[in-house]
């Protein structure tokens, strides 16, 4: 009995199966992975992705969007997209020198005075130039993010450089930032993203710099007294993807995903000024942390200390290009 009711429902699902003709074409499936919040501009840059590749592609394209270093980590994001583990990435532009020195040139400490300074670099020739610095290791910069300037947060005041002295701080693994540090007589520690909030909060370390967006995001003021406005350096993202999977794309989808993420970023470019305000204003507003201004002498005292770093990666770099992005201030 048990057995013919089993073999009855076998057959049924195989006939209704045969009804539904054949098997529907999977859809590609892009695995987008972040370290951030969704509440960042990056967050809300790869939901906003997402959201146009489904409403323009239908069921041919799936973005799956894996925030909060849930998938992956930076240090290890660009090591899965060479293995297929994950298409889809955007790691701040000090995350890249394993795979090029060049890009180290937007680490250098007071190069750009502004956002605009940057997106006008970044639009111009040795900008877009820049984003083939990875090509010969199997990866495509498909372009550019904002999320903004670095202020540095401690756990004692920093107004002058010298109230740096002795204190660690946590740093994106760039060899330029751990120089700048360095110049500051202050300590330099290489971690990874998702662990800063615990090392701030145990104070196994003193201090970090990040953006207004990320320090509220993480709620690295709740465990950080005093922050420092200096605007010292930038926070910025390459999208990037595999050459492999890229190529592999069939080129009308592969067109229509590159729209859907250039207009996906003209949004997170959006978010992120209002971000760079607004989460400044959340951090005043929650009196968890002190934020300091700096005078125009403090803050020269800052360039003083901080812009020798700059000589000592003009080799890797290239004077030319450190001029052209300083350039870009005019
Ligand atoms: C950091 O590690 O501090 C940042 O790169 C995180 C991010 O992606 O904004």
């Amino acid at each position: 009995m048990f057995r013919r009711t089993t073999f009855a429902i076998a057959a049924l699902a195989l006939s209704a199966a045969m009804l539904a003709g054949p098997a529907l074409a999977k859809p590609v499936v892009i695995k987008f992975s972040h370290v951030v919040a969704e509440n960042t501009p990056k967050g809300q840059m790869a939901n906003k992705f997402r959201d146009l590749v489904k409403e323009r592609l239908g069921d041919k394209v799936e973005v799956e969007v894996y925030p909060n270093s849930q998938l992956f980590g930076d240090n290890k994001v660009l090591e899965a997209m060479m293995l297929g583990d994950v298409q889809m990435a955007a790691p701040s532009l000090s995350k890249f020198s394993r795979y090029t020195k060049k890009l180290q040139l937007y680490d250098l400490p007071f190069l750009f005075t502004n956002m605009d300074a940057v997106e006008k670099f970044q639009k111009g020739p040795e900008g877009q130039h820049l984003l083939e610095s990875i090509s010969s290791k199997g990866l495509i910069g498909l372009g550019y993010l904002h999320n903004g300037m670095k202020q540095l947060s401690s756990s004692k005041p920093l107004r002058v450089p010298a109230d740096a002295k002795g204190l660690k701080f946590r740093i994106m693994s760039s060899d330029v930032l751990a120089a700048q540090f360095k110049a500051l007589h202050a300590t330099p520690l290489k971690k990874p993203f998702s662990e800063v909030f615990t090392l701030l909060q145990t104070k196994a370390i003193d201090g970090q710099e990040n953006t207004w967006s990320n320090i509220y995001s993480k709620k690295f003021f709740e465990v950080q007294p005093y922050i420092t406005e200096s605007n010292h350096g930038l926070l910025d993202y390459m999208v990037v993807t595999s050459t492999e999977f890229w190529n592999g794309l069939p080129e009308d989808v592969r067109a229509e995903v590159k729209k859907s993420l250039d207009d996906a970023i003209v949004f997170g470019n959006k978010v992120a000024a209002e971000k760079a305000l607004g989460d400044k204003q959340k951090i005043i507003d929650s009196k968890r942390s002190e934020v300091i201004e700096l005078t125009p002498e403090q803050r020269n005292q800052w360039v003083e200390v901080m812009k020798p770093v700059w000589k000592e990666f003009e080799g890797q770099i290239g004077k030319d290009l450190i001029d052209a992005a300083y350039n870009s201030n005019k």
